[in-house]
This record gives C-alpha cells, sequence and structure tokens, in this order.
C-alpha cells in the first residue's frame, strides 16, 4: 500500500496556501497572496486577509491537487496551522481543514506555523539533523530554537526579538525610504546598486553584556528613520540604494552572528535558516560565509518554500502521521497567540 498523503493548509497571514506531502517528499502545492490587497495600507489588515482566504481556500485546494495529479480522494490526513497568526486568518484555513477531514474521514492534525517553517526545509534537503539549530526569520517572528524531533519534542526557544521582527524592520524602513510594500523583497533590490559600508546603521543587543540569543530591530528602524529625516531636512536627495544596503548589511550582521553563535555554545552542527528574511540576499550570503568559517552545516528552504505555504504545513503533518501522533479533535481551536 502507498504511503499516506497529507494535504496541508495555512491561512495565518496574508498567504493561503495548500500543500500535499507524503513520505517527506512534496507531491505539490499552490499559494494564493493577498498581498496587493494590503498594499496601500501598508500592511497586512486582517480583515481583508481573512475574506480573501474565504475567497481562496476553495481553489487553492483544489490547485495543489492538479498540481500534485491528485483528486481530493487521494488525501489521507489534513494537516493546518492553528496559530500563532490573525485569528480571523488562521479561522478560515481550520474551518476548511475541519470540513475536508470531516467529509473525506481522515484525521486532523494541528500544526504550530513555526513548526511549519523549520519543516520546509525538509522537502527540499531530507531529514533534518537531530539536534539542530534554526533561525526563523520573518515578517512576525524573529527567533532561534533549538530543534530535535519535529514530531515527537518540543522546539526549545533560546531567544526571540524584544520588539520588532526582522523582516518588520525591513518593511518598516522600506516605508521611510519610499520603497514599495512588502519591504523586504524591496530592500533587498535596492541594496544591490548600493554600498553597506556607506551608513554604519547600529548592531543591537550585541555587546558583552547582552543577551547573546536576544535581538532587537526597532533602534535599527529608529536610526535609519533619523538618518533619511536627515538628508530630508538638508535637502539632499535620499541614497535609497546606500541606505538600504547598510540597513540589509546591519541586519543580516546581527542575526548571523547570534545564530552562529547559539550553534557554537550548544555544540550544535547544523543551522537552519528558515521564514520570509531567509529569502534575503545578504542574509543568506553571510550565513554561509560564517557558517563555513565555524565548520558548520547551512540549510536554507528554496525561496518559494521559505515564505509562507501550505507544503511546510503538510510536511509538519507527514511527520506527525508517520510518528503515530494522535490527530486533533474536529472541535479543535486556533491558536492565535500560541507558544513553542
Ligand atoms: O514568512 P513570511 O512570508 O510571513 C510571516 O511573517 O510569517 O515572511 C514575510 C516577511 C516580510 O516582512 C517580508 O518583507 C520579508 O519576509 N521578506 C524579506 C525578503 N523577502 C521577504 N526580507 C528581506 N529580504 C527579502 N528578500
Ligand atoms: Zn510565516
Amino acid at each position: 500500500r502507498r504511503s499516506p498523503v497529507v494535504l496541508g493548509i495555512e491561512s495565518s497571514c496574508d498567504e493561503t496556501g495548500a500543500g500535499l506531502v507524503s513520505d517527506g517528499r512534496l507531491l505539490g502545492h499552490a499559494v494564493a497572496s493577498s498581498m496587493d490587497e494590503h498594499a496601500r495600507y501598508g500592511g497586512v489588515v486582517p480583515e481583508i486577509a481573512a475574506r480573501a482566504h474565504v475567497h481562496a481556500a476553495n481553489p487553492v485546494v483544489r490547485a495543489a491537487l492538479a498540481d500534485a495529479g491528485l483528486t481530493l480522494r487521494d488525501i489521507d490526513a489534513v494537516a493546518v496551522t492553528t496559530g500563532p497568526g490573525l485569528s480571523g486568518a488562521l479561522q478560515v484555513g481550520v474551518a476548511a481543514a475541519k470540513s475536508l477531514a470531516y467529509s473525506l474521514d481522515v484525521p486532523l492534525y494541528g500544526v504550530h506555523h513555526l513548526a511549519g517553517h523549520v519543516a520546509a526545509d525538509t522537502l527540499e534537503h531530507g531529514p533534518l539533523p537531530n539536534p539542530c539549530m534554526v533561525l526563523i526569520v520573518s515578517g512576525g517572528h524573529t527567533s532561534l530554537l533549538l530543534v530535535r524531533d519535529l514530531a515527537r519534542d518540543p522546539i526549545v526557544h533560546l531567544g526571540d526579538t524584544l520588539d520588532d521582527a526582522a523582516g518588520e524592520c525591513f518593511d518598516k524602513v522600506a516605508r521611510v525610504f519610499g520603497l514599495p510594500y512588502p519591504g523586504g523583497p524591496a530592500v533587498d533590490r535596492a541594496a544591490r546598486e548600493g554600498d553597506p559600508g556607506a551608513v554604519a546603521f547600529p548592531r543591537p543587543l550585541t555587546g558583552p553584556r547582552d543577551d547573546p540569543y536576544g535581538f532587537s530591530f526597532s533602534g535599527l528602524k529608529t536610526a535609519a528613520a533619523r538618518w533619511a529625516e536627515q538628508h530630508r531636512a538638508a535637502g539632499r536627495p535620499l541614497p535609497v540604494a546606500d541606505g538600504a544596503a547598510s540597513l540589509q548589511e546591519a541586519v543580516a550582521d546581527v542575526l548571523t552572528r547570534k545564530a552562529v553563535r547559539a550553534c557554537t555554545d550548544h555544540g550544535v552542527g547544523t543551522l537552519v535558516v528558515v521564514g520570509g528574511v531567509a529569502a534575503n540576499s545578504r542574509v543568506r550570503a553571510l550565513a554561509q560565509e560564517r557558517c563555513d568559517a565555524a565548520g558548520i552545516e547551512l540549510r536554507v528552504p528554496p525561496l518559494r518554500l521559505c515564505t509562507d505555504n501550505g507544503a511546510m504545513i503538510a510536511a509538519v503533518g507527514d511527520l506527525l502521521v508517520r510518528a503515530g501522533a494522535e490527530p486533533a479533535p474536529l472541535d479543535v481551536s486556533i491558536d492565535p497567540s500560541a507558544p513553542l
């Protein structure tokens, strides 16, 4: 008999994702984004995101099945993000997952969004070594996690941001620089033409007495805003490319320095960088450079699996199915502020 096929559904923010995974392999997936609808507000509007999920849920599941060459009857289990995320948005995905699990009479699994980001890498590079260090950097999270077995052991949370997430910093500074939303990719593009040494932006929480695994990005945002304001007050044009390159350098420096430090402190030989900001070209390059120097293996999922998607949720569901984990009840509720 063939291996179970797991459908994963993701709807925690502005992406509606569905993916199909079996035995650690990605069979197909599809993502719809309401990003364009939020652009003129400069950030995700929860009510708009939730409505967009209502429209996208069925078509996205259908598209993922078509991508995999499967039909609804091939699904053996359904996994869905229960949190953390926007409550209205999560509610839509969970309702869709429940109705599918109920009507197909297959088990339902609730998945932590961050576990999904971690598992995304397994779809490209195979099972994660035990233990591994994970740097999660997205619009909502900046965390260092010690991961052993995603299906069995709880993730050990080593550090977090005290204020803004790294992606949020990119998004907010991009606004100040007059770059389009979402800011991260726009800063990355603008930085290509800039000098990363042009502006000496601060490296928050990197002092000897600071929390080695803690992050803070709101000061960086303020420094970038002040730098932009100085140019405007003096009537000088803003050298956006230099500002973008320098900001990106500061963020990449802090993220990779702390992540490599966490690996050496804990004797961990593999660093996995996941989440939307793992798509950043400088974060990738500097992480590679520093891991090579420290003799650490670096794993970064491909770009399409770094941002929110359903395949990563299916990947966790697949691990849970294979580990014989207990399914969730059909009345499982969302957990918008789920802890790790
Ligand atoms: O993981 P994700 O898709 O959504 C969650 O926040 O969960 O991450 C989105 C974040 C946004 O803040 C976006 O600006 C950032 O990832 N991002 C980037 C890049 N691509 C996406 N930040 C920097 N450089 C990029 N190339
Ligand atoms: Zn995410």
